[in-house]
């Protein structure tokens, strides 16, 4: 299919959200055809705005006020963004029909359709999925996948991807990147990546651009950028995990310490299936007091269905899993059973997507609210919700809708309501996703935290730099027919 050349260009963009300061400054930019760049910066310092913008729909997803010029080239070509948060992306009822999407609506029908359809799909790694399965019945990761398939699937000139690559494990991520390097090779298309994870764009991009503050503060060659660059919050190419500990100064309530140490919960051969398949084939897990379990598996697997199970939201299909005494008081033994109050004063849980999860009106409040729905609320709790929030890096934003942070600052700010609700089993699915060297700091000390305290913690993950910081590894083998090939 013949394209015309895309470029991207952005002159003097600045963005200003309606009463907020600017988050996009005096943005000077251009991507040539074909050219691979590579954006990064500290956790809200505009990566998401400046894709959105450069893909033409910022003043569509938020009120605000454009200055300056954006312009993607010639007018032919297509356009993609891939969102930070891919499941706002899906757009049908089933996997395939979610991938034809984007081809039927450029006119591609009958046989070709097909067959792009099962390439795009195959080239992420999601082969073994029935076309017919449900999209929104899949994993993080797999969700992650289907999205770019679905850009892939549209061939375009320039493709946007924001963090394409957070939800996947290592194996998935690779696949996943290589067929991005590879459509962008053979379609010739400009290909622009918002990312933390600088490593393994490296061998594979042109340029790097770096945002502080809304502002470009580096632009140039990976060479230039591992010779030059220096900030201790970006993850460049052998960054290690930062050395120094942050104290955290907020105390957990001594009521919800640890009377001893038996398992608070303990899953033995936990499985769960729907009418529309298995998504957690066996598992067995136990909580003690001071625990941090790490949760692996490869993507698909049943992590989260997994801490979904601890977290009560289901019965299990297979298995028993058993609240302690001292947890579950009066209840009864299955978590699945209880209110959902006495579930919230009890476990709390971090969802991988945790803007679903948002409910109040500011910052302050999110982090507020599981204390005053469970009753327990006192006027302590807000200076200590402030303290946490500074080690998460949001007291900035105490009085902010919490719709309009960035993804890694939703992810933060969901992570403080959970260690805020006192609760004494915390779950954590893919806390660290998304995180700036810096930030990631502040979660890894929410954890350490946690444990210090006898919290008992399960942490679903792919990041093996918090491997040192869980002294559990619990790793879920995948649902048969569900691993990629
Ligand atoms: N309506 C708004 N009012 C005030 N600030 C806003 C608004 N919308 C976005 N912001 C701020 O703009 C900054 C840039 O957000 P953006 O999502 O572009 O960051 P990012 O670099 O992609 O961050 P992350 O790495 O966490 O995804 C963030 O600090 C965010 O909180
Ligand atoms: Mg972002």
């Amino acid at each position: 299919m013949h394209r015309a050349s895309t470029h991207l260009r952005a002159r003097g963009l600045t963005w200003t959200p309606w009463g907020a300061e600017p988050t996009l400054v005096g943005i000077d930019l251009e991507v040539g055809v074909g050219e691979r760049v590579l954006i990064t910066g500290a956790s809200g310092s505009g990566k998401s705005t400046l894709l959105r913008a450069l893909a033409g729909v910022l003043v569509d997803y938020a009120p605000g006020d454009l200055t300056g010029e954006v312009s993607s080239g010639a007018g032919e070509g297509v356009v993609c963004l891939l969102l930070q948060n891919p499941t706002d992306q899906v757009v049908a009822g089933t996997v395939g029909r979610d991938v034809a999407f984007g081809p039927e609506n450029l006119g591609i029908t009958g046989d070709s359709l097909h067959a792009i359809v099962r390439r795009s799909l195959g080239s992420v790694g999601l082969r073994h999925l029935a076309p017919d399965r449900r999209s929104t019945h899949l994993s993080g990761g797999q969700g992650q996948r289907l999205a770019l398939a679905g850009l892939l699937a549209m061939q375009p000139s320039a493709l946007l991807l924001d963090e394409p690559l957070a939800m996947l494990d290592h194996e998935s991520a690779a696949e996943a990147r290589t067929a991005i390097v590879r459509v962008a090779e053979h379609s010739g298309s400009a290909l622009v990546i918002a990312d933390h994870d600088l490593a393994g764009w490296w061998p594979h991009i042109d340029r790097v651009i770096v945002l502080e503050h809304g502002r470009i503060v580096f632009d140039g060659s990976p060479e230039d950028a591992s010779a030059h660059l220096h900030s201790p919050e970006l993850w460049l190419p052998g960054a290690s995990p930062p050395a120094e500990p942050i104290e955290i100064a907020w105390q957990p309530d001594p009521a919800a310490e640890a009377p001893d140490a038996e398992p608070r919960l303990s899953g033995y051969g936990l499985g769960y299936s729907t009418s529309s398949g298995t998504r957690l084939a066996s598992a067995d897990i136990e909580l003690k007091p001071g625990d941090g379990v790490a949760v692996t598996g490869p993507s698909g697997a049943g992590k989260t269905t997994l801490l979904r199970l601890l977290a009560g939201w289901y019965r299990p299909s297979r298995g028993v899993l058993m609240a302690s005494t001292s947890l579950r008081g009066a209840h009864p033994q299955e978590p699945y059973r209880w209110a959902s109050k006495d579930l919230a004063a009890r476990i709390a849980f971090m969802g991988q997507n945790p803007d679903r999860g948002i409910v109040a009106k500011t910052v302050l409040e999110e982090v507020l609210l599981t204390r005053r729905l469970t009753g327990r609320f006192t006027r302590k709790d807000i200076p200590r919700a402030g303290r946490l929030l500074e080690c998460l890096a949001l007291d900035h934003a105490e009085a902010r809708n919490p719709h309009t942070l960035s993804g890694g600052e939703q992810r933060r700010l969901a992570i403080a309501a959970a260690v805020a609700s006192d609760a004494p089993v915390v779950l954590l699915d893919e806390p660290t996703v998304g995180q700036d060297r810096s930030t990631w700091r502040g979660i890894r000390a929410a954890i350490e935290l946690l444990r210090q305290h006898g919290r008992s913690l399960a942490v679903s993950t792919h990041d093996a730099r918090l491997s040192p910081f869980l002294n559990i590894h619990a790793e879920i083998r995948p649902v048969s027919g569900e691993h990629r090939s």
